[in-house]
């Protein structure tokens, strides 16, 4: 007789889907049970017979045998390893969602429903082939908080993982990409998949200048190697993350080395610093109609009689003076505070026409860099492009690929079209018992932000821990200032130190604790209750804000109500807020602006139009990905038309 779903699992399961469980589902629940049935067998044995075991499996693994027949023994061996290694044995819900992740889905876990312990499961099958299988994630603490944290589930089974970070030299990454499993971010694979495809080329150039001259391998010399080896899978952490939002913005090398860069950055700092000496009329010439600065002769002999760093000494003497007469000229025609402004160490210009900041707009041929030397802030050279790759296409390079998030619902349409991954729900091991609280609309942000301050004050006397998320950086700092004000203790993070600050919202779950952070900074971090604050209703989450992607406010409120925890959450909104600008134009968002100046009522029936607003932000943000998703298309096959490499320009 076979009985193939545990009845405790499919029950939930129809509730999750609510209707018939489909029959993937149902197919997958039948494999935990699989699983289940290898339990009391591996238990008895030892750590050696475990790992005997998992060398059997590889060798039938890479004797061609299909990974999906070794799946329950694989999970199940994995499972007991946690057990002895962690002291974690995955739920059955785990087991499910580890199924759906062998067979190429995004997995919808909730928050803290234990994803880095599920991500075990398909890593562990994949590697046993022996071809590669990377973790990515979205930044570089959860990737070694994970790859450390799981390293003992592998080690027992005979399992090497390697972890990339950022500041890694090529040999480390080698190791780390040698070995079965490696965990990363998306964007270090990427510019690392770059890297090494910029030196194939050069090596193959090398290479046929080799056969024909005759000479030694130069490339052995220099021992450069690729970094990675192929790579058969991928497994995306926050995958909403990493393959929705981050989609957009393509992973670029410049084609500047280091040394030219720090040459340009340094004449610039020259130039920007002499400029002043040289005399009009004398030195240079002025033409007021073109605004146009030309050294004269006289003004090249001063030139060349002023001392200039070593790093310069092969700059040209022409493109000396060029520096110079932009200097000259930025000098003369730009002011600070007129014509631009500098904030945050950048400049930013200001619209002559409307006296308005023009964010992100920079002039060109030079003259911003020019001004950034005159300021004395960091110099943003133009990098070139040498080789590009948008993440989309970095992970629909590989084979098999599969994600995880807790937020990938609202995203399901965008997965399939893209990627052709399913989003499948998969249960909660316990019930959420994590309780909204009635928003709450103030018609402006100095009401809102009061309101705010008095919440955290009444629940911080009751030593509830809570965590305040706001939309930027300078908002959270504006909220602590009024937290000072009203003697409130608490933390600051912005998402400056990752590292500090995940140690810093982990430790939020302690009672008392009051943290402010950024909406960005919470995603992925585990915030554990400490002693007794479980009674005292659980972490409380404040979004001070709606955010453009209501999965971002979902990835904030997910930091209360983990594992079947206690936990509460309230938003705030304000009719002066950006999503409603964003979401409704300026028109109607102004005029909402001073409707909340006015009002002193109750605007707590503006709440739909708050999400209507930031519904209609998403699909525009949904709109530019695919029009860009069209593009790059388009790129690329142009390119393939014409024999080159997608990926790397032509010029190196
Ligand atoms: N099988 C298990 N047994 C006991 N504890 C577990 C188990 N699985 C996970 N946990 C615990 O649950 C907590 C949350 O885990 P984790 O951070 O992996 O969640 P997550 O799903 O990745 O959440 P997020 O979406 O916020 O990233 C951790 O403290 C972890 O130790
Ligand atoms: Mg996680």
């Amino acid at each position: 007789m076979k009985q193939s779903v545990p009845r405790g699992l499919t029950s939930r399961l129809f509730a999750v889907v609510g209707g018939p469980v489909p029959r993937r589902l149902a197919q997958w629940a039948a494999l935990v049970d699989e699983v289940n049935g290898w339990e009391t067998q591996l238990r008895a044995e030892t750590d050696e017979q475990l790992r005997k075991r998992s060398l059997s499996l590889r060798y039938r693994a890479k004797s061609g045998e299909r990974l999906a027949r070794l799946l329950p023994e694989a999970y199940a061996l994995v499972r007991e390893s946690s057990v002895r290694t962690t002291g974690m044995r995955h739920f059955d819900v785990q087991i499910l969602g580890g199924a759906a992740l062998f067979h190429g889905s995004i997995a919808e876990m909730e928050t803290g429903e234990g994803k880095t312990l599920t991500a075990t499961l398909p890593m562990y099958l994949h590697a046993l082939a022996g071809k590669g299988a990377h973790l990515a994630t979205v930044n570089d603490y959860l990737a070694s908080r994970d790859a450390q944290q799981m390293e003992p589930v592998y080690r027992l089974l005979g399992m090497s993982v390697g972890c990339i970070q950022t500041p890694d030299t090529s040999d480390q990454r080698r190791k780390a990409y040698a070995c079965d499993i490696t965990y990363g971010t998306a964007k270090e694979f990427g510019f690392d998949f770059l890297r090494d495809r910029l030196l194939l080329r050069r090596m193959g150039r090398q290479m046929s200048d080799f056969l024909g001259e005759g000479s030694s391998h130069r490339w052995d010399d220099s021992g450069e190697k690729p970094v990675q080896r192929t790579a058969c899978f991928a497994l995306v952490d926050e995958a909403d993350s990493v393959l929705i939002d981050e989609a957009r913005t393509p992973l670029i090398i410049g084609s500047l080395g280091e040394k030219a860069r720090a040459q340009v950055v340094a004449s610039f700092r020259w130039a920007a610093e002499h400029a002043a000496r040289f005399v009009e009329d004398e030195h240079y010439e002025y033409e007021q109609d073109t605004r146009k600065v030309e050294l004269t002769a006289v003004g090249r002999q001063f030139l060349r009689t002023l001392p200039y760093p070593d790093l310069l000494r092969s700059v040209g003497l022409i493109d000396l003076y060029q520096y110079i007469e932009r200097a000259i000229k930025v000098h003369r025609d730009f002011h600070l505070d007129r014509q631009y402004v500098v904030r945050d160490g950048e400049i930013v210009i200001v619209d002559e026409y409307t006296g308005r900041l023009a964010e992100g707009r920079k002039w060109r041929d030079g003259i911003h860099q020019a001004l950034e030397a005159k300021e004395q802030i960091e110099v943003t050279v133009p990098t070139g492009q040498a080789a590009r790759i948008t993440v989309q296409d970095l992970f629909l390079r590989y084979r098999h690929l599969a994600g995880m998030t807790g937020t990938a619902r609202s995203a399901a349409r965008e997965f399939r079209k893209i990627y052709k991954l399913r989003v499948v729900p998969i249960p909660t091991n316990r019930p959420v018992i994590r309780r909204r609280q009635q928003d709450r609309i103030f018609g402006t942000s100095e009401q809102k932000w009061e309101a705010v301050v008095e919440e955290v004050r009444q629940l911080h006397a009751q030593g509830r821990p809570i965590l305040i998320g706001t939309r930027s950086i300078d908002k959270s700092q504006y909220l602590a200032r009024l937290l000072e004000q009203a003697a409130v203790p608490h933390e600051v993070l912005n998402a400056n130190e990752i590292a500090r600050e995940a140690d810093i919202v982990s430790l939020a779950g302690q009672e008392g604790r009051v943290t402010v952070a950024t909406n960005m900074a919470g995603r992925g971090t585990d915030i554990k209750l400490g002693d007794g604050v479980a009674d005292l209703g659980g972490l409380h989450v404040i979004c001070t804000e709606l955010h453009d992607a209501a999965r971002i406010d979902r990835q904030l409120i997910g930091r209360c109500g983990r594992q079947g925890d206690p936990g509460t959450f309230r938003q705030y909104m304000a009719l002066d807020d950006d999503v409603l600008l964003n979401g409704l134009g300026r028109e109607r968002a102004e005029k909402l602006t001073r409707l909340g100046q006015a009002s002193q009522s109750n605007l707590d029936h503006y709440s739909k139009l708050f999400r209507r607003a930031q519904h209609r932000v998403e699909r525009k943000h949904f709109r530019d990905r695919n029009v860009l998703l069209h593009h790059e298309r388009e790129r690329k096959k142009i390119q393939r038309e014409m024999g080159q490499d997608p990926y790397l320009d032509t010029a190196d």
